[in-house]
């Protein structure tokens, strides 16, 4: 099942990202030529939701890149970078996909820092496309594993918007909804219209009509009746970053429904990759909590809808203590109490390494040709060797 749209897409050598702040009223590309677009794309929630956010600063980071190598050579084009992509990871703080890629960007860097700049940035732009291609599998891995809890006939309540434009593609809460409607389940979905930037309004709802989902949208303040009324099966929502504790932070609101639904003995559930769970960081209340502008709170649409000189509390997210979820369903399994240690586990997990195929049948390892030979010594070493097909796409 193939989106009729794609929330990023890197060709003719510049990032295109669907501009998430014009629908559901306009579909238009906002076109990022340089890493400082991205930047300003990423702030200005051009493009949102934790893995969209990640594959698209993979893919600043590979512009960031471009642009030092016409100015630099040396040490000046690594520490220019470096300084840039510290530029990138503040664009937004809470997401940890971010964080995530821009690591990922960076290890690609080191490994490849002998070679002649050319070589370096055919790494760099791989990677990236890797990045991109693997949140996709990953996604669509982790909706079959998660599909599994939505009962037959079930409604399922969504919060924000987890689906295809959240991520490289698919989705990630919203994919395993999807998973179980193409299944042959009967799921019906409440969508929170997840105030104040409307993801679920605008995007969510959005996304539901595109895939023929029968669904209702409902105001933030309706969820606590449904769940009481037993109207609502179980809550399948995403996470921005998810700490070593299970600790789930999310669109601001996630923490009240969570305890609704422990109140009223209702499923909770996150879905995301283990990219998004930050092994580094112990409990929630270590999290980076984004607090956004006060005209998000003051206007609609352009339209002061309060006093304009109100003073605002605008934390774009919220943090659901780990007591209160059932079951965190990632790519590698769902993760259930005790998080600590299942995360833990997951953690100490052997290393876990993606190789591309060609339609050749040639094999890449982070953009390096790699033989069967070496993969099955490193399988031999202990490592997961992940084998997904690999569409190149041109500079
Ligand atoms: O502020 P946003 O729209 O970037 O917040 C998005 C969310 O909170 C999502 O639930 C989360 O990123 C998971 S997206 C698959």
């Amino acid at each position: 099942m193939q989106e009729k749209f794609k929330s990023l897409v890197f060709e003719e050598g510049v990032l295109k990202l669907l501009d998430q702040r014009l629908l559901p009223n306009r579909e238009e590309l906002f076109i990022c030529r340089n890493c400082r677009d991205v930047i300003d794309a990423v702030r200005d929630m051009v493009v949102r939701g934790a893995p969209a956010i990640g594959a698209s600063a993979a893919y600043g980071y590979y512009l960031a890149a471009r642009e030092c190598a016409e100015d630099h050579t040396g040490e000046a084009f690594f520490s220019g970078l470096a300084e840039t992509s510290r530029d990138l990871e503040r664009a937004r703080p809470t997401a940890v996909n971010l964080r995530w890629a821009l690591q990922r960007m960076e290890r690609c860097t080191e490994a490849h820092r002998q070679l002649p700049i050319q070589k370096l940035l055919e790494a760099l732009l791989a990677e990236a496309h890797a990045v991109t291609d693997e949140d996709i599998e990953t996604n669509r891995k982790l909706s079959r594993i998660g599909a599994e809890v939505i009962p037959e006939n079930a409604a399922v309540l969504t919060h924000c918007n987890t689906g295809a434009l959240a991520t490289a593609g698919w989705g990630t809460a919203l994919g395993v909804i999807k998973e179980a409607h193409y299944s042959g389940k009967q799921v019906f979905v409440y969508a929170d219209e997840t105030r104040p930037r409307l993801q679920g309004a605008r995007l969510t709802a959005w996304e539901l009509i595109q895939e023929g989902i029968p669904s209702k949208l409902i105001a933030d303040s309706t969820a606590a009746a449904l769940i009481r009324d037993r109207v609502i099966d179980c809550v399948i929502l995403g996470a921005d970053r998810v700490a070593a504790n299970g600790d789930v932070c999310n669109k601001i609101g996630t923490f009240m429904l969570a305890v609704v639904c422990s109140r009223y003995n209702v499923p909770f559930y996150s879905a995301c990759p283990v990219s998004t769970i930050d092994f580094d960081t112990p409990t929630g209340e270590d999290i980076p909590i984004e607090q956004r502008d006060a005209e998000e709170l003051l206007q609609i649409e352009g339209t002061y809808i309060a006093p304009p000189s109100m003073e605002v509390y605008n934390p774009a997210f919220d943090v659901t203590p780990h007591e209160l979820v059932t079951g965190i369903i990632t790519e590698a399994g769902i993760l259930r109490p005790p998080f600590a240690q299942a995360i833990a586990e997951l953690k100490n997990d052997r290393e876990t390494v993606i190789v591309h195929k060609d339609e050749k049948g040639n094999l890449y390892l982070k953009g390096i040709p790699v033989t069967e030979d070496e993969l099955r010594r490193l399988e031999e070493q202990g490592t997961r060797v992940i084998m997904l097909p690999r569409v190149f796409k041109g500079l």
